[in-house]
């Protein structure tokens, strides 16, 4: 395979000098990869663990430091077992054999999500992987696996109700701050850059409460031709972006 980094056009200074803190992508199209090649749609899930590779890698070096890469929504799971299979024994095998790597980069390992309903064998690789990476502090590496936003927010109703009910806090204490931190998200901040592959206009249940003023960049490529030229391209467009948080 040939390598994209000697051909990629090098980061501007002024994309540079306005990277966003925290990236987060729906990485989506893999099915359509395949499709369009005439292969099975797992074919276009191993292609994309190759972009997910890059894109970790990039980020790392551009001194990014947060990355959140919605790999597995709650809604996901109502796809035919075999693809089930196939992208749980993907991400296994992803977090063993790129753990050398991601330790040498500095990357530190978060997940966000309904990690209980992962299979066993997966859950194993997690901690074990998180474990190894636990005192890193370059790039946080998110993974939003089982995830979704509104059950995210419903989980955290919950635990604020059970806290009202216990006495331990008052209906006209909760505001915005002690919403955020009862999310999977409490540690991070809000991400500024979402980047959907695959053209799709619609969130698909990501990280709704934290995306109220995130900048959205949607881009045709589909996940597995997405690699570092076309991150390059998606930075470029968020710095051409004014945000103004609802000001003038
Ligand atoms: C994204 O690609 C991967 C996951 C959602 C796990 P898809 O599998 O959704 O691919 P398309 O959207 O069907 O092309
Ligand atoms: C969103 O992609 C979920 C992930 C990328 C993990 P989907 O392919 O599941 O979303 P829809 O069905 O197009 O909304
Ligand atoms: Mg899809």
């Amino acid at each position: 395979m040939s390598s994209h980094s000697a051909s990629a056009p090098a980061l501007s200074a002024q994309a540079k000098a306005n990277l966003p803190v925290h990236v987060a992508i729906i990485m989506d199209g893999n099915g359509r990869w395949a499709k369009e090649r005439g292969l099975p749609r797992v074919e276009g899930h191993r292609h994309g663990v190759e972009s997910v590779r890059a894109v970790v890698r990039a980020c790392g070096e551009l001194g990014i430091k947060y990355l959140t890469l919605y790999a597995f929504s709650v809604e996901n799971w109502n796809r035919p077992k075999d693809e089930v299979d196939t992208l749980m024994k993907y991400l296994a095998r992803f977090l063993k054999t790129e753990l050398g790597e991601l330790h040498r980069n500095n990357v530190r390992l978060e997940v966000i999500g309904q990690v209980y309903r992962l299979p066993e064998f997966v859950q194993e690789q997690l901690k074990k992987t998180q474990a190894a990476l636990a005192k890193n502090n370059g790039l946080t590496l998110i993974l939003a696996l089982s995830y979704g936003g509104r059950t995210e927010i419903v989980e955290a109703i919950r635990t604020i109700a059970a806290k009202v009910k216990a006495g331990q806090l008052e209906p006209e204490e909760i505001n915005e701050q002690v919403v955020a931190q009862h999310l999977y998200t409490r540690h991070y901040p809000d991400p500024d850059l979402l980047i959907r592959t695959s053209g799709e206009m619609r969130v698909s249940n990501f990280l709704l409460w934290q995306i109220s003023y995130t900048e959205f960049v949607v881009t045709p490529t589909l996940w597995p031709d997405f690699r570092k030229p076309q991150l390059y391209a998606a930075l470029e467009e968020y710095t051409r972006r004014h945000r103004r948080f609802g000001g003038v």
